[in-house]
């Protein structure tokens, strides 16, 4: 027998669940929640109530995460991890990252309330530092998790000079309990992730769902250009040293090398910083980002080389000085094959047809790769619009992925993957 779906209902609290947990920001004019601050604990608190409420046992770990622990089979018995995140970027949207925490958490409930057991448990996640908005430390809630958490990324500073390692000793963490905050590989089975797609696909295919196929790989670089300052109103156009005209000829390289890849390369120069940022005085030095992502590792890898050569080449013309630093390296990650299967199946069981496609968002599935197979989900975007307060998925859309993710669930046979130690990868 199927656990009974009241679609609407479910998509109905979702909405509100969204509504609730995106009030929760550091401003009231926008949503913004960044990774270890007071609005970071507010979402974690009420994340870990809703959890309570749905029946599960709830614990944090070393960096925040919060876990909803169902364990019909024990303890000890291997189990599924369903996860996203509730950190934001600045002037987010509401659904990144929180739905799929939402959805995890009604799939839950819905399945309890069925009394449906299984011979496995499930744990929900609520990962708190995706978006690396605040540190330059992307993925590194699901990283630690997944117990592949760098040490370096603890003396990372945020805008204003605070640390990693210091933030989470102000949250109430303590640094040297990280370790413990690995799963143990031959507990998982595998982690799933609901997320909003953050892009037009689904919503030109008319389907409210779709089955991710991979990750794209993603490289995030940071660039300092140093070059001379100067009085603005005395030094002759052919003597100076002009950091960010350097900056700038390299921000449209980066643009000219993404444009000619045929990967489906994107770059983008999100964050520059201009000292001294003086209308009268000429740029001595400049630190930039590039954010760059492909499909293909090699192109990536090429393109990052060619970037570095134009960025050399650009700075001995104009007599400055470049400095290049990736702080973020993540190769292009395959959802398991299995799980596509079965979250298509999952779809199908709802009277839909999914759209498989590749994900050039970043996703915690991507940390979660180095410990377990791992499986998307995506739910269709009004507009493709994220990253932006007009993002929506809406509560119909929501509900169906809930559904989804409880016939999912119920019909999820351990012995298929149950040996995942070995995980045939795709
Ligand atoms: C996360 O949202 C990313 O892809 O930048
Ligand atoms: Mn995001
Ligand atoms: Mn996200």
């Amino acid at each position: 027998m199927s656990v009974p779906l009241d679609i609407a209902a479910l998509g109905a609290r979702a909405a509100a669940m969204i509504e609730e947990l995106g009030a929760i920001s550091e401003s009231p004019d926008h949503l913004t929640r960044f990774f270890l601050t007071p609005q970071h604990r507010r979402a974690a608190d009420l994340v870990g109530r809703w959890m309570r409420e749905a029946g599960l046992d709830v614990s944090e770990d070393a960096v925040g995460t919060v876990r909803g622990h169902w364990h019909p089979a024990g303890a000890d018995a291997p189990r599924l991890l369903i996860g996203s995140h509730i950190d934001t970027v600045g002037n987010a949207g509401k659904y990144d990252g929180a739905m799929g925490v939402i959805l995890g958490i009604l799939a839950l409930d819905t399945i309890r309330a069925a009394g449906v057991t299984r011979p496995f448990g499930i744990d929900v996640l609520a990962f708190g530092d995706e978006e690396g908005t605040r540190f330059p430390s992307t993925l590194s809630a699901s990283a630690a998790a997944a117990g592949i958490f760098s040490p370096a990324t603890l003396a990372m500073r945020d805008a204003d000079g605070i640390s990693y390692h210091d933030a989470l000793i102000a949250y109430g963490k303590n640094p040297d309990d990280i370790p413990a905050a690995a799963y143990d590989p031959s507990k998982v089975i595998a982690y799933i992730e609901a997320h909003i797609e953050q892009g037009p696909v689904l919503e030109a295919e008319g389907e409210p769902l779709g089955v991710v196929t991979a990750i794209a790989g993603a490289t995030r670089l940071s660039v300092t250009v140093t070059g001379e300052a100067g009085h603005a109103g005395t030094v002759p156009m052919r003597m100076r040293h002009d950091a960010l005209l350097g900056a700038a000829e390299m921000a449209l390289a980066v643009e000219r090398i993404a444009k000619a890849d045929r990967h489906g390369m994107v770059a983008t120069v999100g964050r520059m910083h201009i000292d001294p940022g003086s209308i009268n005085v000429i740029p001595s030095r400049v630190v930039f980002t590039v954010d760059l992502r492909s499909g293909s590792d090699m192109s990536r890898r090429e393109a990052l080389e060619r970037f570095e050569r134009e960025a050399h080449r650009i700075a001995d013309l104009r007599h400055l000085g470049v400095v290049i630093s990736a702080f973020h390296e993540v190769g292009t990650v395959p959802c398991f094959r299995d799980l596509q299967l079965r979250l298509r199946n999952a779809i199908a069981d709802l009277g839909h047809s999914s759209v498989s496609m590749a994900s050039g968002a970043g996703h915690d599935g991507q940390a979660m790769s180095k410990l377990c197979p791992i499986g998307m989900l995506f739910v269709r975007c009004r507009g493709g619009i994220s990253h932006n307060p007009a993002e929506y998925a809406s509560p119909e859309d929501m509900g169906l992925a809930a559904a989804a993710l409880v016939r999912f669930i119920e019909r999820f046979k351990l012995p298929q993957i149950g040996d995942a130690t070995g995980g045939v990868q795709t």
